[in-house]
C-alpha cells in the first residue's frame, strides 16, 4: 500500500495521481491535504511518514510546490529516506541505490505526465543491495546520532 500526501501546492498533483494510480488497480489511503485550503507540507509530511515507519504503508508519495519542503520535512522522521525527484534517472536510482522510501514531487515543478512515469517508476524498482545496502546502513546510523568516520 502506498501513503499519499501533500500540501496545498501539492494537492492538484496528489488528485491527479490518484487517478493514476486507480487507473492502474494500484492501492493507495489519501492522508490529505483534502482541499486547495492552506495545509502545511511538514504536517502532511510527518502523518504519510509514520504510516510508513509503522508499516501501515510501504512507500510514501509527497507533493509540495517544489517537492523540497516536503522532502526535507519527510527526512527528520527517523527511517524515513526521502527523495525530491523530477526526472527518471533520479526516480529509478534513488530506488535502486538508496532504497528510498519516499518519493516527492514539485507540483509546480513538473507536469503530470513525467509525474506518472516517476510514481510508476519509484513503485515498481527494487533496491539493488549489495554495496548499497553498506550505505544505507551508514545513513541510518547518521541518524542514530553514530559517528561513521
Ligand atoms: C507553498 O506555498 C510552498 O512553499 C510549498 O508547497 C513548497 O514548495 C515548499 O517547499
Amino acid at each position: 500500500m502506498i501513503v499519499l500526501g501533500s500540501d496545498h501546492a501539492g494537492f492538484p498533483l496528489k488528485e491527479e495521481i490518484k487517478n493514476h494510480l486507480d487507473a492502474n488497480g494500484i492501492e493507495y489511503v489519501d492522508i490529505g491535504c483534502y482541499s486547495p485550503e492552506r495545509y502545511d507540507y511538514a504536517v502532511a509530511a510527518q502523518k504519510a511518514c509514520d504510516m510508513v515507519v509503522s508499516g501501515e504503508a510501504k512507500k510514501a508519495i509527497l507533493c509540495c510546490g517544489t517537492g523540497i519542503g516536503i522532502s526535507m520535512a519527510a527526512n527528520k522522521v527517523k527511517g524515513i529516506r526521502a527523495a525530491a525527484c523530477s526526472d527518471y534517472f533520479s526516480a529509478k536510482y534513488t530506488r535502486l541505490h538508496n532504497d528510498a522510501n519516499c518519493l516527492c514531487l514539485g507540483a509546480r515543478v513538473i507536469g503530470s505526465g513525467l509525474a506518472f512515469e516517476l510514481v510508476d517508476t519509484f513503485i515498481s524498482t527494487s533496491f539493488e543491495g549489495g554495496r548499497h545496502q553498506t550505505r544505507v546502513d551508514q545513513i541510518t546510523a547518521i541518524e542514530n546520532g553514530e559517528k561513521i568516520y
